[in-house]
This record gives C-alpha cells, structure tokens and sequence, in this order.
C-alpha cells in the first residue's frame, strides 16, 4: 500500500522526512547496521536537512552509521548554487559530525560519462557488487516535477528505459544542463522510497501522477509493482486529491 501521509504544511512535511529518517536509522544501528540512505535535489528536502541539523537530531542520530548519496546531482561544480550536494553541504553536512567517509556526492565537477561511471564504482564499492547485480539503498528520498520528473529521469527520455546502469548521464530539467541520476533499476530496488512535496504549484501533478491515468510519467514509474512508495505531502500539494484516497486506506497526518 502506498503509504499517504498528508500534514498540515511544508514544516510538518520537514518534520515528518526527519522522523522517518531517524527511525530508519535507529531501527538498524541498534543492530549493528549502517543506513544507505540515497537524498533528492531541489529545494524540497532543504527544510529538514535545516532540520537534521539542529537539536534533537544533530547529537540524537549515529551519524557514524549513516551514509549519504545522492539520486541525482546538476554536472556543475560542488561551490556552484545548482549544486544539490552543494546545498546539503551548507545545509546539512558542515553542521553535523558525519565521517567524510559516510559522505558520497556524485562528482557533478568531471565529464558527465564519467560522472556516471566514477559514481557506479563508488556505490559498488560500497556495496560490494557489481552489474547485474542491483543495489539495495534502506530509503531514497525523491521530489517530483511539475513534469512529473524525479531524480533527473525524465519524461519521454531513454533514461527510462536503462535496465543494466545504476548511474547515467542525462540533460535536462529546470536549470536544462547535464546531469547525473540513480536509474529506475537502483531506485526501485530500494527498501523504503519516500516522495516529499510541498506546496500549491505540486497539487496538480501529484494528482496527476496518483490519480490520473497511467501515463508512464517517471515518477509513476517507481516501483510500479512491488510496495508503492509514501507520499509525504503538505494540505497544498495534497488538495486535489479526491477525498476517497485522501481518507480511505491511507491516513491523514497533521502535524
Ligand atoms: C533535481 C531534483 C529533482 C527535484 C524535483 C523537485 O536535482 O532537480 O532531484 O528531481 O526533486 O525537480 O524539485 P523541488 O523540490 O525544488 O520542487
């Protein structure tokens, strides 16, 4: 069941991504077990990595049991404001004590290809596998774009089809420069997927992707089959849901 939780603005929305988060982390390091733990670009996820890194989470979470990637990344240098790693790092990163180690961006500073290739060797490494075998990230976390765009996969493009590369190189997406995303293939093997969106100008595309019909829009196409992925939305993003999927299996949350 897609798990739709609705809260009472793009605050709860930050408030309840941290949680989730938190919860994930916890859950395993009392095992013993480090989280892989992919984040979205955009402006979206800002409002909790700000979050994240104040009390109680920046001294609550085992920062040494996280480790960070990125769905997609703008090929532009890490200092540049298109940067989505540049972003968590102001936010987020040189405020909390994560291990550099723990920390893997996807260099958006070389050539796009090998961009790609540079980043399948890291996630590899980390996982210790190699094509065909798929990596398991424990939670992604993904936007959507008006387009119905998420992570940079977007509509229409071949990246859609890749069914053998974890990572890729595309062009596209508001700012249109190349960039570098996670394929459906990694993204849909994941353990846990959560979509935050907030906002008025999201409502019709989320109805869109949620509601309407079948479109193969890429953010109707993750996990398609298996477990459907949250959706972590405020009222705004939310209000052209019709009420029966608003208050039917899922529930409303409101912060
Ligand atoms: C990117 C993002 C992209 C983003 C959506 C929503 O690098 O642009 O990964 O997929 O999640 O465009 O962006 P906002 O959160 O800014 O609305």
């Amino acid at each position: 069941m897609d798990g739709l939780i609705i809260e009472q603005s793009a605050a709860g929305v930050h408030k309840k991504g941290a949680e989730i988060l938190r919860h994930v982390v916890r859950e395993r390091s009392v095992r013993g077990e480090t989280t892989a733990i992919a984040l979205s670009g955009g402006s979206t996820p800002l409002g909790m990595y700000r979050l994240l890194a104040r009390e109680p989470y920046r001294s609550e979470l085992p920062w040494n049991d996280v480790h960070l990637f990125w769905v997609d990344e703008r090929c532009v240098p890490p200092d540049h404001p298109a940067s989505n790693y540049g972003a968590a790092r102001r936010e987020l990163l040189d405020r909390v004590a994560i291990p550099p180690s723990n920390v893997h961006p996807m260099a958006g500073e070389l050539a796009p290809l090998a961009g790609a290739v540079r980043y399948g060797d890291e996630i590899g490494e980390f996982f210790h596998m190699a094509p065909p075998e798929i990596p398991t990230f424990d939670l992604v976390f993904l936007g959507v774009g008006n387009d119905g765009h998420t992570a940079s996969l977007f509509p229409g493009q071949i990246s859609l089809d890749e069914r053998k590369k974890w990572v890729i190189a595309v062009k596209g997406g508001n700012p249109n420069v190349h960039r570098l995303t996670l394929t459906l293939l990694v993204l849909n093997q994941a353990k846990k997927l959560v979509f935050m969106v907030s906002g008025r100008e999201k409502a019709e595309i989320v109805q869109r992707v949620l509601q309407g019909p079948r479109e193969n829009l890429p953010a109707q196409l993750i996990r398609p089959s298996g477990e459907t992925p949250s959706w972590l939305l405020d009222r705004e993003a939310a209000r052209l849901l019709n009420e029966k999927r608003r208050n039917g299996d899922e529930h409303d949350t409101f912060e």
